[in-house]
């Protein structure tokens, strides 16, 4: 089998690296000896390369690269040409391409990612950043132009890095028992290192559940922090391990204690190869440093220079792509499970919303809607699809909406009565994946037999686009789709195996087991098994300890190469993949796509390649309107064409606060839209979990509630708790609507991330680099959610060290805060804190309704809240909330100083809605107020909060305003 699959392997990916017979004696060597390696594993005598045949020009250099010495055939063969293009992109962003000259390695092709356009002005002499290099042994670092002094923000100099060995994580660890940093580029392996500051910060490289949190751990003396694999896995949210989706770009934020100022900036490796990044911190070291060991590909960096932690994310952006347009009805409350049955409980749950008046704007279901759990296809006799249009159009008369899932896999046909057009249709067009011998790669997924969409295959688009919107006439009227199991995921180790007896596997039908287990607090001798904390109809929040228990999974440690059932060769560095095989849970790595793809160079882009295909299926379904996806597998660019949702969590506390970290993440992945499954996924939640989980995911991009097959209810509506603290949570989060909207409009024409973690705004408080259980929406909202149970009281930074006056969303009093230490802030249960910031003007809807809609056609109020100095800035982005590609739009600026707020209005789009009440905090008492020059009468003041408030300023906002108080 094993030489087989190599044989494969090699024809198609033929190389001409090295010296051609050295690799056949090679191949049959491995071949002979079955398990054996003819490769050295060990990168210490590796040549590294040396540069020559330089050339300049206005844009950057290209030159080769020559290995240096005998090929040392670590983990594969040496190749012995090689490229480097560097290419000043920007100001602000440099490309430094390595690839072999032969072009023979997996290169992201553009159809898939599409790249900026070769600059056409010379950016080489002013760019912020430099490159610098030594011609043999050949090696590259990155200087700010600014700062040429500092330590380089990237740098592969052998001289630059540890002069000790690392050690290996285990000593029996074959694939990390080296020393040394040479450049490695093999066909099966890659290795760049590069020197970081000793513990200096770094977030993003996941996706990732970091036991660390947000911030990466780097290792202290001699210690490994991290081993980050990429290797797109379906599995439930496991802690420190490879997950649904692999984003190479990190932020490094670099902070000075000398000069007490900090900047950020940034590195992109454009790879899809299965990979180890390491972050580590070598015994006695002055620095630590990142390791990249990839399994393929190419080197193709992007270095970006910021300098603030926003500006290296809309760097990034502008290279991948900036996210999509999200509809503004996407921004509600979404409610899921798994185990909607029928019809009957859609009906019950969209009734129960209304009844307990709980926002609800999207209904959902899972695959229980589907006949034999076959994609694109409604139960008879569960979801009749004339009953599933029928509710939908209920749906959509009252303004709220529907989203169906679709699963990767496409069931295969079990004999030849059996009818279902999407595979039949797509076998007639040739669109499935195949084995390396031609025949179809079965998979096992919820249906049984399935097949998996070859998105490279150039008939697959129409074949997709066709089988949603048959779905759709078939009655399943879909406003947005939700993509699950796209790792791709799979019940089988390897392909089922080509002529399996399709009739033998049918849906699987032991799916609803019973979930047991209940949130780290819960009592269930005394509270009975609801999840119900109340006892002689009080409620009891009645556990006192803060603990939590931290169920992790231990760092592999050991390694892939010594694991158990672990094909060491294939390839011949094992990443830690943290299932062990690259095979396992996943289409295998020899599954081969259009285009002569396999699945190892390419598996970590099927997700992205679906949500890019049924992107544009929607907008061709629903033309001219702005598409709503979520999708699971997630890479470089997704955001393009998706948002994404954290997994399957767990119902715990602690899944509470992993959380954050997932949407900080994914705020620097360039794909916003996100959040996790509201009162946990996995296991059973209670009262209090999910009454704190409603009101924090209230204040994340997605905001849906999701349950697994068996579990205890979650809707809000279960528990009257639940159900205040959702009104109240969801209230703000829709008066906040205008503001997300801007956020998200700014997102999607200048890559700026809407959610951001403290630093971001106050980089050089070093206090709030490893903040992860507070986040702040924008620049002007912090919120500080109870991630405890039992708690009625939370710890939270207010940031800015006393210069940043924060007042209370709800009371609009200032709070008197810890300058660079926490506040003990009130939070007993349906309350979650959240605090706006000074110098800031928020444009919200005066009257949050219950629907987007609804709330859009209110009446709109502006909150301004002026600085010590009297002083506030804010803006607005105001369009129709739906087109495709966006329509007219208009905006708006708020400036105060002075007692004099103007209001400025640019744009096309007419808004209809006025803007009827003023509120502005901060300031003394005024003796006349007036609008445009004229007295107004019946405002109002409240000297507790130094709050002016005209409640009947009724001025449109399609002009300039003018607001004078004195
Ligand atoms: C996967 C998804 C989960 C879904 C389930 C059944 O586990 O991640 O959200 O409920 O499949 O479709």
């Amino acid at each position: 089998m094993f030489s087989l699959l190599l044989g494969v392997l090699y024809i198609l990916t033929p190389t001409v690296w090295g010296d051609i017979s050295q690799r056949a004696s090679l191949a049959n060597n491995l071949a002979s000896n079955g398990s054996g390696s003819p490769y050295s594993m060990n990168v210490t005598d590796c040549p590294g390369y040396t540069l020559g045949s330089l050339q300049e020009s206005d844009t950057g250099l290209t030159a080769h690269l020559t290995l240096a010495g005998p090929a040392c055939n670590a983990f594969g063969l040496d190749i012995s040409d090689l490229t480097i293009e560097v290419t000043y992109q920007s100001q602000s962003t440099l490309h430094v391409k390595v690839y072999d000259t032969a072009n023979q390695q997996f290169t992201i092709p553009e159809s898939v990612i599409e790249r900026p356009a070769a600059p056409t002005t010379s950016y080489a002499g002013n760019s912020d950043l430099i490159f610098n290099y030594d011609t043999t042994p050949f090696a590259f670092w990155i200087t700010r132009r600014s700062d040429p002094g500092a330590m380089p923000l990237f740098d592969t100099r052998t001289s630059s890095l540890p002069p000790t060995p690392i050690p290996p994580f285990n000593a029996s660890d074959a694939s990390t028992a080296f020393d040394g940093f040479p450049l490695v580029f093999e066909d099966q392996y890659l290795q760049v290192a590069s020197a970081l500051p000793y513990g200096t910060n770094i977030y993003g490289l996941g996706e990732v559940v970091a036991s660390s949190g947000f911030r990466r751990d780097i290792g202290t003396n001699g210690g490994v922090g991290t081993i980050q694999t990429h290797w797109s896995l379906g599995v439930s949210d496991p802690i420190d391990q490879n997950l649904y989706g692999s984003h190479p770009i990190y932020i490094e934020h670099r902070y000075n204690s000398t000069t007490g100022k900090a900047s950020a900036s940034g590195v992109l490796l454009l790879s899809s190869a299965g990979s180890d990044i390491f972050l580590q911190t070598p015994p006695n070291s002055k620095v630590s440093l990142i390791e990249y060991r990839m399994i393929g590909g190419i080197l193709d960096f992007y270095f970006f220079s910021g300098p603030s932690d926003a500006e290296v994310i809309a760097q990034y952006g502008s290279v991948i792509g900036y996210p999509m347009w999200q509809p503004a009805w996407g921004f509600g409350f979404h409610l899921c499970r798994w185990g909607y049955h029928n019809i009957s409980d859609d009906r019950e749950n969209v009734a129960q919303m209304r009844a307990a008046g709980i926002p609800l704007e999207v209904q959902w279901n899972d695959i229980d809607l589907y006949h034999a759990y076959r994609d694109f296809t409604t139960d008879p006799v569960s979801f009749p699809g004339d009953e599933v249009r029928e509710f939908i159009q209920e749906l959509a008369a009252n303004h709220q909406h529907y989203i169906p899932i679709v699963d990767a896999a496409i069931a295969v046909t079990r004999n030849s009565t059996d009818v279902y057009d999407p595979f039949t249709r797509g076998v007639e067009e040739d669109v499935w994946i195949k084995n390396p011998d031609g025949s179809l790669y079965i998979a096992e997924v919820w249906p049984g037999y399935t097949v998996f969409p070859d998105w490279f295959s150039e008939n697959m688009l129409s074949v997709w686009t066709d089988s949603l919107k048959n779905w759709s006439d078939m009655g399943v009227e879909f406003s947005g789709i939700w993509l699950d199991m796209n790792e791709p995921s799979t019940f089988c180790s390897y392909s089922c195996g080509t002529g399996a007896n399709f009739s033998s596997v049918g849906p699987l039908t032991d799916v609803s087991s019973v979930v047991i287990g209940y949130p780290e607090c819960y009592n269930e001798t005394l509270w009975g098994p609801s999840g119900n904390m109340t006892v002689n109809g009080t409620s009891t929040y009645s556990c006192a300890t803060n603990s939590t228990t931290m169920t992790m999974i231990e760092k592999r440690g050991v390694g892939a190469g010594s694991e158990e059932g672990v094909d060491l060769n294939n390839p011949p560095y094992a990443i830690h993949n943290a299932v062990g095989s690259l095979n396992q849970h996943s289409l295998a790595s020899n599954a081969t796509y259009s285009g002569g793809y396999v699945d190892l160079d390419v598996h970590n882009m099927f997700g992205l390649m679906e949500e890019k295909a049924t992107h544009l299926a929607i907008q061709s379904i629903l033309p001219e309107k702005r598409p709503f996806l979520i999708s699971r597998s997630t890479f470089p660019s997704a955001g393009k064409w998706t948002g994404h949702w954290l997994g399957d969590n767990f119902s715990k506390w602690q899944y509470l606060y992993l959380n954050i970290q997932g949407v900080l993440q994914f705020q620097i992945y360039q794909i916003p839209m996100v959040g996790a499954d509201t009162c946990g996924f996995n296991g059973n939640t209670d009262e209090e979990l999910c009454n704190r989980w409603m009101q924090l995911s209230a204040f994340t991009p997605f905001y849906r509630n999701h349950n697994t097959n068996g579990a205890l209810p979650q809707e809000p509506y279960r528990w009257d708790s639940v159900a205040n603290a959702s009104r109240i949570a969801i209230a703000a989060r829709y008066a906040m609507l205008p503001y997300w909207y801007t956020l998200f409009a700014n997102s999607s024409m200048a890559g700026i991330p809407p959610v951001r973690a403290l630093f971001y705004e106050f980089p050089d408080e070093p206090e709030l680099f490893n903040v992860d259980k507070q986040w702040l929406v924008g620049s002007d909202i912090l919120v500080t959610p109870v991630l405890t149970p039992g708690a009625s009281t939370v710890e939270g930074i207010l940031p800015g060290r006393g210069s940043v006056i924060w007042r209370d969303w709800y009371t609009h009093a200032a709070v008197n805060a810890t300058s660079g230490g926490n506040t003990i802030l009130d939070a007993p249960i349906s309350h979650i804190n959240v605090h706006i910031r000074d110098n800031s003007a928020l444009l919200l809807h005066q009257e949050p309704g219950y629907t987007i809609y609804e709330t859009r056609e209110g009446a709109y109020s502006l909150l301004v809240s002026l600085n010590a100095a009297g002083t506030a800035f804010g803006t607005a982005y105001v369009d129709d909330g739906i087109s495709f590609p966006p329509g007219p739009s208009r905006s708006l600026t708020f400036q105060a100083a002075e007692g004099t707020l103007k209001i400025d209005s640019n744009g096309e789009y007419e808004i209809v809605q006025i803007l009827e009440t003023i509120t502005v905090l901060g300031v003394q008492k005024p003796t006349q107020v007036a609008i445009q020059g004229s007295p107004v009468e019946g405002w109002t003041y409240k000297e507790a909060t130094e709050e002016l408030v005209v409640s009947n300023a009724s001025v449109g906002l399609n002009g300039q305003t003018i607001l004078v108080w004195r």
